[in-house]
This record gives C-alpha cells, structure tokens and sequence, in this order.
C-alpha cells in the first residue's frame, strides 16, 4: 500500500485480550481469561479478514480493578496475559505477516498498587509524594472542589486516612491521578513509550490522554457541568505543551511510530484541538460519531462537522461505532440489517476505521445477570468473549470471564466463516474493497443529493472512484444516479456485480464502482 503514513491508509482491529483468546482452551483454571499466545495463534484469522493494524488493550500487570486500565506495572505483562517474551512474539509474528501493533498507554492516572503510589503515601515527605495530586481536607472533611470521579458516582477526592490529605481519582479510588505538572512524571512515562517502542511497538493508544494536565488553582467546575465526570470536563491548555513533549519522544524513534488519543471530549473543534499542528496526536477517536444515533441527518451532520473541524487543521478523521467501554452498534442499531449498512459507511468514510473486535461477526452484547457482572462501570455485555467455533466451550476453557455474547452456537468464527453470505464475509469484502481502492482509502469526499433517508457520496482520487449509498430508512427507496455504475458491495450481497438497479433496499447499503474515464471511452 502506497501514499499516505500507513496509520492514514489503514484499518485497525481493538483487541480487547481479555476476550479475544485463550491458547489454554483445554485447561478448566486458565482458559477462561484471553492470553497474548491466544492471539498470536489467531493472527492469521485477522490476515484472512483483511486489516492492517492491531490495538492491544492493557495487558500490564494490574490488580484488574479497572481490567487493566489501573496499571501496576507499565513495563511487564501480567501473568494472566503471559510474558514479554509472548509479547515479543506476537509483535514479531505481527510483523511477518505485515500487521503493525499499537498497545494502550495509560498516562493519566495508576493503580494504587503502583510502586509509585505507595511510596506517594508514606508520608507528606515522600519523594513521590508530588508524583500525585494531594489536598487537604476542607471543614468536616470536605473535597477541595467539586469535580466528581467516574464509576463511584462521587467526589474525585478520596482520603488518605494516614497522612490527612486527599488524592485526586477522575476513576476508582484504586486509579489515582498522576501529577504531570511534576516533570519526573512526564520523563517517566515518556520512559514508558520508549521501553514498548524499543521492543518494536508501532505506536499507542493513549488513554483518556487530554486528562493528564489539571487545573493547578483546583477552581470548580462550572454549575451546568458539574454533575459530569470531571474528565469530560477537563481541558487544559498546558496539556498541549505536554503532548508535543509527547510527540518530540514518538519522533526519537524511526518508522512513522504514531499516537491516536482518547480524548473523550464531545465538542469535536476541543477534539480537534489535540492534534496540534502536527506535532501532538497523530489521530483521535471522533467519539461524536460513536453517539450518533441510526439517523441519515444525524450522521450527515457529524460528517459535515469532523469534516470543517478537522480540515481547519488538515486533521486526519478517524470513524469508530463501537469499543470495550460502549454498548456494541449491533446492540444500538437494533438489528444486524443495520449493524451491516453501519460497516459498509465506517469503511468507507474519509479516514481512518477502527474496528471493535467481533464486531465482524455482528456480536450483540452478552446479556449479563447480576451475579456475573464485575465491571465497576458496567461494561461486561460488550466485553463478552469472542465465541470461535459453535462446539461446546467456543474455544475457551470454562468457565469464561464472562457469558458468551447471544446465539454463540451459530454466531462465531468458524460458522460465519463457512457462509459466505455472512456478515464476516461483508467485513472481508469490505476490506478488500477498500485496500484495492484508492479512493475509498484517500479519496476526496463529495456528498451526492439523495432522499431524506439516504446519506450518497462520493470518493474519488485520480481516476479512481466510488460511488456509497447508505439507507437509514425502513422502506424500500429510489435513488436516481446519472450514471449509477456497478455494484461492487452490498451489505446484504443482493446485486452484487450488476448494473445498480436504482433501488435501495430497507436498511441496505452499496459501494458501487464507477466506470473509470479509460473504461468509458
Ligand atoms: C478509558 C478506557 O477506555 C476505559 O476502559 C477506562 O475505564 C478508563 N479510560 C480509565 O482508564
């Protein structure tokens, strides 16, 4: 593939390790957890499906009070995951079959169980004590300030009972703040990119990264925001100094390493905002489009917005439906009709696609009864395992983590796999698609008229081009096109390699193929 940085051109798959796979399916005590060797054994699935990129998240040793976003250790796999030696391993037979790797950083806060933290708590004197973000307790007891932490449904503030003060947590209690004011901090977690980029990592996925800088005066937060987790909130200009910082590290390292932040911050021009001027984020999560509901004029708006916002700054647009901390599109949507049209528009769209492992296969998320669930966030349906094959166990070792997601006995790899008019074979067509395209992969966008329900563009580089039609409705609808090309995909595969008929089907979408000016003549 040739033109842009390969982070521009490509499509990446999240996986979640936890859940993906388990090289211990025979073993009833540990095959119930996902392994790095589970997914290196499964690397060549990904390969036949097509994508170009894998995001690891954590697989760092953690008490998992956050499953792994509450990091003990930044430079070793927990053992429940493996070793660095399989991690090693994976990178490498990532790389011989030509798929790049990121991994999660999670720079903003650790575990309470970090070295760091319990040293920060011996003692008002401690030389880590400023690695964290301290107060003391107002009358009564009282938190500083109003900002309020995420899961607990509470203050961000939790005491110290030992040494008198509070802490800072925008998460759990367990997932303390780091101070980046504190420039020990920064070197160390900068330490922290250069250790996995030494070992051949091909870039980060930075975790709630524009909540690193804080409000050093602790002002509170506005009346009308102040019922939000402070993290929504928190957007500090110091924080740009930081990520260039950031950037300058990522640039010591040969081979277009790259970053794609979370930044979870709903007003897209905020959003924008972290990619610098090309020396901050390479690329963020446009998590607008993620709560955009199955409307043609809410996702026509989105596209519209991401488009000025990010073009203002010659941005690069990433597309996501669904991740480990959402409900699935699948779910949302309401239907796996939907769930298909979805994968057609995410993979065709302007910018760069992350794909939510098993979303390939249309998962709904696993219903979870009370006494299964363990996330602190009540995230467990999405994040159910991945079912492999519709024998009993779906290559897993019981019991697993989690309940499976609905229908595993037809739902899963191997079955969709031997059907080719399944949603996991439109996944791969899809890709295929878009890799032999250049215009789906770097094309100009242009909107084309349409009915109401119906989002019509088109793609196009040199003489390349695309034609996608995306119906939101439920009827049966006409599109007239001048010159309506070749269907090249369906979601539902009707009509595929003729002559678009004109007709959109409830809930379908098409890639047509544009004859090229050569062709016509
Ligand atoms: C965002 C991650 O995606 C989520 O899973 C985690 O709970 C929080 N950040 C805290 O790290």
């Amino acid at each position: 593939m040739s033109g842009g940085p390969w982070w521009r051109d490509g499509v990446f798959y999240q996986i979640y390790p936890r859940s993906f796979a388990t090289s211990m399916h025979a073993s009833s005590t540990h095959g119930g957890v996902g392994d790095l060797r589970g997914v290196t054994a499964r690397l060549d699935h990904l390969v036949w499906l097509g994508v170009d990129a894998l995001w690891l998240s954590p697989f760092y040793r953690s008490p998992m009070r956050d499953f792994g976003y509450d990091v003990a250790d930044h430079c070793d796999v927990d053992p429940r995951f493996g070793t660095l030696a399989d991690f090693d391993a994976l990178v490498a037979a990532a790389h011989a079959r030509g798929l790049r790797v990121i991994v999660d950083w999670v720079p903003a806060h650790v575990s309470s169980d970090h070295p760091w933290f319990r040293e920060a708590r011996t003692g008002r004197a401690s030389a880590r004590r400023d690695w964290f973000v301290w107060a003391d307790p107002g009358p009564g007891g009282a938190p500083p300030n109003n900002w309020r932490s995420t899961f607990t449904d509470g203050p961000a503030w939790t005491l110290d009972e030992a040494t008198g003060q509070l802490y800072l947590h925008s998460f759990l209690p367990e997932q303390p703040d780091l101070a980046w004011a504190n420039p020990q901090v920064r070197r160390a977690m900068h330490d922290v990119l250069r250790f996995w980029m030494a070992r051949g990592v091909d870039g980060f996925r930075a975790d709630v990264v524009h909540n690193v800088g804080k409000d050093p005066a602790l002002t509170d937060v506005p009346a009308d925001v102040a019922g939000l987790p402070y993290f929504m909130v928190n957007d500090q200009a110091v924080t740009h100094e930081y990520l260039r910082e950031v950037r300058r590290v990522l640039d010591e390292f040969p081979g277009d390493r790259m970053m794609v932040g979370e930044v979870f911050l709903l007003d897209p021009e905020r959003m924008a905002a972290y990619h610098g001027h090309g020396d901050e984020l390479h690329l963020c999560f446009n998590f607008a489009a993620v709560f955009a509901p199955w409307s043609a004029a809410r996702w026509r708006a989105c596209i519209d917005r991401t488009a000025a916002v990010l073009g203002a700054r010659d941005a690069w647009p990433t597309w996501v439906l669904s991740n480990h901390d959402l409900p699935r599109h699948r779910t949302r949507y309401g239907s796996e009709a939907r769930a298909r049209a979805a994968a057609v528009l995410l993979l065709t769209l302007r910018g760069t696609p992350f794909l939510y492992m098993g979303e390939e296969l249309g998962l709904a998320d696993a219903p979870i009864p009370p006494d299964r669930a363990v996330d602190p966030g009540g995230r467990d349906g999405c994040r159910a395992p991945l079912p492999w094959h519709g024998e009993a166990g779906h290559g897993w070792g019981p019991p697993t983590w989690l309940p499976f997601p609905p229908d595993a006995a037809t739902r899963n790899v191997a079955e969709l796999k031997r059907d080719a008019t399944s949603i996991l074979h439109l996944y791969r067509r899809l890709l295929a698609a878009r890799r032999a395209a250049p215009s789906l992969r770097r094309g100009t966008f242009e909107w084309l008229p349409a009915p109401e329900s119906v989002l019509a563009f088109r793609r196009s580089h040199e003489e390349d081009a695309r034609l996608v039609l995306v119906n939101f409705g439920d009827d049966r609808v006409r599109v007239e096109l001048p010159s309506p090309g070749v269907v090249e995909i369906a979601s539902d595969g009707v009509g595929e390699g003729a002559v678009f008929e004109q007709f959109l089907g409830a809930s379908q979408a098409v890639v047509l193929r544009q004859p090229t000016p050569a062709a016509r003549r």
